[in-house]
């Protein structure tokens, strides 16, 4: 079975998928309302500093870890544990529920952007006054269209991930990716012409540290593990499909640096605007689309450039759901024997029935709290504040202090030594301390 996996073709399709996965709407619905939420510079920069230490020695390990077993996030800890790889594998369990309870959530605001899409084609975006839009979006959030939207969605990413590897996923991602990173560019060139730029850009840029508290820092560790698929198996399973001559250490940082940029550029355009036009930085989750068809209604033919970011938007975050979809996909296919189609049948079913929950969360079902949350707050909360850096951790501690050193370097290699000491330093100390201290102190 392992030597007839499939990989993937080129280089660029490495790239192309792994920043498919990373780049979606963690980084352009997810970063601006995060940082708007928890006031603006600190956050960016406490941002950062999580994706350098922690982020990219915990892609190089999953990395490392999947392309050296060559399987799922379950068989990868059960191959490479020299023993007890049966309670390591739990860390697996983490990554399924983790990527289910993503992929639900993320389905709905994958629905969003498709209807705005429709909505951008038909012109009808455009008709709705600057004060009536968040009334419409409520309104359209609350109702059924809106779980019909998150049913298409997750057709969609049936249908891709049933393509498989080759066929599927990277021919989409090769196209897709560099189109959507120019039209961002220009939409942050003209948010840069708006009366509010100065005001945006000093609100993103400009730290102010007396905001600073522990959930601050547990937000922009959460979503830094969000915005690079980290912590669930999510690369590993990725990895598992590179060839051998894929640097890792390159990749690693190639996709660290592409999604933080479109991270930034996402800033770039929105928070100008919500200067602009007098919104909230601190709306939640519905920041974006609130803010958004202002930003198009303003530009000379908004219509054409508003119908392109929202399919370009609405494809960037299908080569995300298929990423969240493989890791159980590929667990059920390679733990179970299932075949691919009864696995992506099974993983569709799962997120059909959460994701409609999750849809129903902003309307009928919004008076249904735990633990004072929505269920869509609850899922992104779990999954994001506690699944992801918690797998983050067993993940990296298992490739710092179980997996043998050989194997780190002979994957990672050709790598300086002095880098892989820094990375093994950070899988050893930093990353799990920082993750516990972050953890404990919330
Ligand atoms: N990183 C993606 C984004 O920023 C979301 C994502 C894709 C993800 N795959 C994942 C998040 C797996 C967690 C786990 O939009």
């Amino acid at each position: 079975m392992i030597e007839n996996r499939p990989h993937f073709a080129t280089r660029l399709g490495v790239i192309a998928t792994t920043v498919g996965s990373a780049v979606g709407l963690g980084n352009i619905w997810r970063f601006p309302y995060e940082a708007g939420a928890n006031g603006g510079g600190a956050f960016l920069l406490i941002y950062i500093a999580c994706i350098v230490v922690i982020g990219i020695p915990v892609v190089c390990a999953e990395f490392v870890m999947g392309r050296a077993s060559r399987r799922n996030i379950f068989g990868a800890f059960r191959t490479l544990a020299p023993r007890g790889g049966r309670w390591w594998s739990a860390v697996g369990v983490l990554g399924i529920t983790g990527s289910t309870l993503i992929l639900a959530f993320y389905s709905v605001v994958a629905g969003w952007t498709a209807e705005y899409f429709v909505q951008s084609v038909c012109g009808s975006l455009a008709d709705v006054a600057s004060g009536e839009r968040r009334a419409a979006f409520d309104s359209f959030t609350g109702g059924w269209r809106c779980v019909m939207w998150t049913l298409v969605i997750l057709g969609l990413n049936c249908l891709i991930v049933l393509g498989g590897v080759r066929k599927g996923i990277e021919r989409v991602s090769n196209l897709l990716m560099p189109l959507l990173f120019v039209l961002l560019l220009t939409l942050a060139l003209n948010s840069l012409l708006l009366p509010g730029a100065a005001d945006g850009l000093a609100f993103l840029f400009r730290p102010d540290f007396s905001t600073v508290d522990s959930g601050v820092i547990l937000s922009a560790l959460g979503q830094a593990f969000f915005s690079l698929s980290l912590g669930l198996g999510t690369m590993m399973i990725y990895a598992s499909y590179f060839s051998h001559r894929t640097p890792l250490l390159k990749s690693a940082a190639t996709t660290a640096g592409l999604d933080t940029m479109v991270a930034l550029i996402a800033g770039v355009i929105i928070f100008p605007a919500v200067f602009t036009f007098g919104a909230e930085p601190a709306a939640g989750p519905k920041l974006v689309f609130e803010v958004l068809p202002d930003i198009f209604r303003m530009m000379p033919a908004g219509a054409v450039w508003s119908t392109l970011f929202f399919l370009l938007l609405l494809l960037a975050s299908l080569t995300s759901t298929i990423s969240m979809s493989e890791i159980s996909v590929a667990y059920f296919c390679e733990q179970w024997g299932m075949s691919r189609r009864k696995a992506v049948a099974v993983n569709t079913s799962v997120a059909v029935v959460l994701g409609t929950l999750c849809a129903l969360s902003f309307g009928p079902l919004s008076d249904l709290q735990i633990c004072g949350m929505t269920v869509f707050n609850l899922f992104d909360c779990v999954a994001s504040n506690i699944i992801m850096p918690l797998g983050g951790m067993l993940i990296s501690i298992f490739s710092g202090w179980v997996l043998s050193r050989n194997v780190l370097q002979a994957e990672l290699s050709p790598i300086p030594r002095a880098l892989l000491r820094a990375l093994t330093f950070s899988l050893r100390y930093i990353a799990p301390g920082a993750i516990a201290v972050i953890f404990i102190a919330y």
